[in-house]
């Protein structure tokens, strides 16, 4: 399998721009395209601002911060694809949206490359199945954010041979990051485990259990989690949450896994979290969480 120098990332979003710059920051070089070149730029130019505050905080150097946002490419679409070795997927979750994106990369991708997707929760050997390099697909779930997250969860495709998974894992390695390995499973290993979490703290919160602040609260200072389920949730984005909600809920069959008519509702009013400006909370210009601000 030929080195891995040159990286397409397909979705410019919050996970896609992110996963730019953590490959850009291990030297490999990018290419990066949305459903427009404008987007694709939109999603550059944030990579930009976000090291560029890295700058003013005095952690890296504008020389530092010039030499990864350089290595990004911005581009119209997967047909730009054609020199990449690794195509990463990072698209809205949809499932035929990335069956659609899956056959234009495969069609414009050289022979050899790997195709991978970010997905939270669609299946990897679907996706392989509507390609003609099956076993060069597999999943390489990174978390939210990508520069901070040691993470990168690979969910391996019934066709992924050994080779696609060896040579993933080692340019996740080489991106700084700590794999682990699922099979492909709904919602994987680490969806699996979060989204009925964050589902029953929507519960909680439908049923008047308490506030979105008092289960916050309970989950960081008495579970010593990072943050609470409801602000991890707009983290997230909640037609992400809703989405993953509803692959467990049909493919593993059990009611445990449904997902709360809050969070539908949430999803339905277009308060899809922090990307918004409002999901369980409300959030300023600037995506910081205003006071009192519970929706
Ligand atoms: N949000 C998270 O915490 C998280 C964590 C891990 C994995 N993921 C996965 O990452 C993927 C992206 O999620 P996100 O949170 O970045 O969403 P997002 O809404 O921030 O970004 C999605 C991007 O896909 C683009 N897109 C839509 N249609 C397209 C098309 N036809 N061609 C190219 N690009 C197109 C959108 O314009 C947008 O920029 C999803 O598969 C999601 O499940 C998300």
């Amino acid at each position: 399998m030929a080195e891995i120098r040159t990286i397409g990332v397909l979705g410019a979003g919050q996970m896609g721009g992110g996963i730019a710059q953590v490959a850009a920051a291990a030297s490999y070089d990018v290419v990066l395209a949305d459903a427009t070149i404008e987007l694709a730029q939109k999603g550059k130019a944030k990579v930009d601002a976000i090291l560029g505050k890295q700058v003013e905080k005095g952690k890296i150097t504008a020389d530092q911060k010039n030499a990864v946002v350089d290595r990004i490419k911005p581009v119209g679409g997967p047909a730009d694809f054609s020199n990449c070795d690794l195509v990463i997927e990072a698209a809205t979750e949809q499932v035929d949206l990335k069956l659609k994106l899956f056959q234009a990369c495969d069609a414009a991708m050289k022979p050899g490359a790997i195709l991978a997707s970010n997905t939270s929760s669609i299946s990897l050997t679907k996706l392989a199945g509507v390609t003609k390099r099956p076993e060069l697909v597999i999943g390489m779930h990174f978390m939210n954010p990508p520069p901070l997250m040691k993470l990168v969860e690979i969910v391996r495709a019934v066709q992924t041979s050994d080779a696609t998974y060896a040579a993933t894992k080692a340019a996740a390695e080489k991106m700084g990051k700590t794999t682990t390995t699922s099979k492909d499973a709904p919602g994987f290993l680490v969806n699996r485990i979060l989204i009925p979490m964050l589902s029953e703290a929507c519960f909680a919160l439908q049923e008047g259990v308490g506030t979105p602040e008092d289960i916050d609260t309970g989950a960081k200072l008495g579970l010593n989690h990072p943050m609470g389920p409801l602000e991890l949730s707009d983290l997230i984005g909640l037609d992400t949450v809703l989405f993953i909600a509803e692959v467990l809920h049909r493919d593993l069959g059990d009611d445990k896994y449904r997902p709360p008519t809050l969070l539908r509702n949430l999803v339905a009013a277009g308060w899809l979290g922090k990307k918004k400006g409002r999901g369980f909370y409300r959030y300023d210009d600037k995506g910081q969480k205003i006071a009192g601000g519970a929706t």
